[in-house]
């Protein structure tokens, strides 16, 4: 079977070629992201590969409909790039990597608060121009702080757990709770954004979650609480992010993953003006710390990932073993803000 793997970096070959010994598959290593345009290359691949930031609209999933491909192996967990409607119409099979690794995002979304709470970020620059002051790197203990935990499912379960481990009391908010999580408080979403000293978002991106953090919401937090994003841009309206981290009402922000990360993220602009005005706002403040979707990026989340997807498009093929089709996510509609 042959496969077009677009958005290939080199480390997605490397991992894909080592998985692929077990399998044999003939695959098709594409820098080019998948688009309207791009899909043409899968010509003659019964199957492609992808990743979070290639667009499967109903128009591009149409392109490759009528090329004959079949699967759309998403090497990746989230699936909210795809029109899964219009896969469904058109008979395509999506299959995704449930979980690769939940403790590298998990332990990801520790570092960054870490990082920005106790500013190791611009110490480094500061020792390394000889600046050895400590104005401007007060943190605080995270020891007694409250912790709240949006989306308790894989990651977010973890997060709670090593949270608890720096004597913090997790609340946390999930239209279904997870029974696995003794040791954390499930409390409604307002009560959670009003106590909570730090906010780390771990749901899905769905129509229901999207904006989740609107002005409303970012309004009930503790003023001056640290917002955490390492799940997906879209859940935080960015623009009235902005406006609280201006006002002061956020006093620290992290975020792994931007709403408009397409155009920016995975690439090296690093001799290129940044057109997105939004973005060079968040860059300008020192509470403002950004990692540009790196979360996910361990050597055991990229094992795992590659033998998956391996996995997923033997199992397409042959009708034999696990196929981790993409289902409709459990999501339940975000309560409304009462105040
Ligand atoms: P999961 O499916 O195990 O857990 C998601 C949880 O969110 C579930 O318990 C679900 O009930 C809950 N949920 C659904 N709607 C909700 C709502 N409206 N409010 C609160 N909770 C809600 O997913 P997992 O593996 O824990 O991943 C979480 C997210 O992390 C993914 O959806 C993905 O967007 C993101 N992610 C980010 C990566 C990165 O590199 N930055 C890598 C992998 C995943």
């Amino acid at each position: 079977m042959r496969i077009a793997v677009f958005n290939t970096k080199p480390y997605d070959q490397r991992f894909l070629e080592a998985a692929n010994a077990a399998h044999g598959f003939e695959l098709v290593f594409l820098e080019a992201h998948l688009g309207e345009r791009t899909a043409t290359l899968a010509q003659g691949c019964e199957a492609i590969c992808t990743f979070v930031n290639d667009p499967l609209p109903a128009a591009t999933l149409e392109v490759l409909h009528g090329l004959g491909v079949r699967l759309i192996a998403l090497r990746c967990a989230g699936f909210n790039q795809v029109d899964l409607k219009a896969a469904d119409r058109l008979g395509m099979t999506v299959a995704r990597v449930p979980a690769y690794s939940p403790f590298a995002v998990a332990e990801h979304a520790v570092a960054l608060i870490l990082t920005l709470n106790r500013c190791i970020h611009r110490a480094y620059n500061r020792v390394r121009e000889g600046n050895f002051q400590l104005e401007g790197l007060l943190g605080f203990d995270l020891y007694g702080k409250t912790v709240g935990v949006i989306g308790t499912g894989k990651i977010g379960a973890i997060f709670a757990n090593i949270m608890r481990g720096f004597g913090t009391q997790v609340l946390a908010y999930d239209p279904y709770p997870n029974p696995d999580l003794t040791a954390v408080e499930y409390v409604t979403l307002e009560e959670l954004l009003r106590q909570s000293d730090v906010v780390s978002l771990h749901c899905p991106l769905t129509p229901l979650t999207q904006h989740l953090m609107d002005s409303s919401r970012l309004a009930l937090l503790k003023r001056g609480a640290m917002l955490v994003n390492t799940s997906r841009g879209a859940l935080i309206d960015t623009p009235a992010a902005i406006g609280a981290l201006k006002s002061g009402q956020i006093g620290a922000l992290a975020l792994d993953v931007y709403e408009e990360e397409g155009d920016l993220f995975f690439e090296n602009l690093s001799n290129a003006v940044i057109q997105d005005d939004v973005f060079s706002r968040l860059l300008t403040f020192p509470n403002v710390l950004i990692t540009g979707h790196q979360a996910f990026f361990t050597r055991e989340a990229l094992e795992n990932i590659a033998r998956t997807t391996l996995q997923n498009i033997a199992a397409f093929s042959s009708g034999a073993g696990e196929l981790h089709r993409v289902e409709l996510e459990r999501v339940a509609p975000v309560p409304a803000p009462s105040a």
